[in-house]
């Protein structure tokens, strides 16, 4: 059986105020929360969000890294930082990292690899654009997206990562696939990793993002092949967040 998990990612949006209300809040309902929960807060404040939450159930993770080990790239965190400051998780290959930053498959390749080998668990995001799938491509994209990283650092590597399936489609737009459409793709994914290596593939968590919310919630996470959510907007306040915690 694979573990139900919930990650939150906050992306740009966070105070000092924000961040202790938020994790505070979320800690205090985590009693009834059987899935493994994660946070993923802007960099400022992981460290106020590490300290909030030492031996608790809620895990912290960062939204972004550099590929290189350290040097000069101003502006820049490393995963050696992020891992310095007990920091598990780290989201990579996010679809507005890859549409704003130009992050392309082999950069989001080379920050899989560098952050497994800083012993960082990375949240690798795939999807695919509105027009991909209108176009029937969803399944060359996403495979594509994850074949990209197998290639660069090998099937194994997959046993520390979480896979997390966002059409870009749904994602900030209160559109949210169905759970035959995310089900499907979620397969799919799961039949590229088993090409490599089924055990890998059956114990490797696939997470849905793209709206969810606690209505969809339960419905998606029931899928056979959804194994917990990657969640904006709903995860920015501990009540709502929570609720999807709980369906899991
Ligand atoms: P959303 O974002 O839940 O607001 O659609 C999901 C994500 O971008 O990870």
């Amino acid at each position: 059986m694979r573990e139900v998990i919930v990650a939150g990612n906050w992306k740009m949006n966070a105070t000092k105020e924000m961040t202790n209300t938020l994790v505070m809040g979320v800690l205090n309902g985590l009693s009834d929360v059987n899935a493994k929960v994660i946070a993923c807060v802007p960099f400022p404040y992981l460290s106020q969000a590490v300290a909030l939450t030492t031996h608790s159930q809620l895990n912290i993770g960062a939204q972004n890294l550099n590929t290189n080990e350290s040097g000069a790239f101003t502006g820049e965190v490393s995963a050696e930082m992020i891992k310095d400051l007990d920091v598990q998780y780290v989201i990579v290959g996010h679809s507005e990292r890859r549409s704003l930053y130009g992050e392309t498959d082999k950069i989001v390749a080379e920050k899989i690899e560098i952050a497994i080998n800083n012993g960082l668990t990375p949240l690798f995001c795939v999807g695919e654009l509105l027009s991909e799938r209108e176009e029937g491509n969803t399944e060359a994209v996403v495979g594509r997206q994850v074949r990209a990283v197998i290639d660069r650092v090998g099937i194994e590597a997959f046993r520390d990562i979480i896979v997390a399936y966002e059409p870009v489609w749904a994602i900030g737009t209160g559109v949210t696939a169905t759970p035959e459409q995310a089900q499907e793709t979620h397969a799919f994914i799961r039949s590229v990793l088993a090409d490599n290596d089924n055990d890998i593939a059956q114990s490797t968590p696939i997470l849905y993002g793209g709206s969810m919310n606690p209505i969809n919630a339960e419905e998606l996470i029931g899928c056979k092949d959804i194994d917990g959510g990657l969640i904006g907007g709903a995860s920015l306040k501990a009540d709502s967040f929570l609720q999807i915690c709980r369906a899991g």
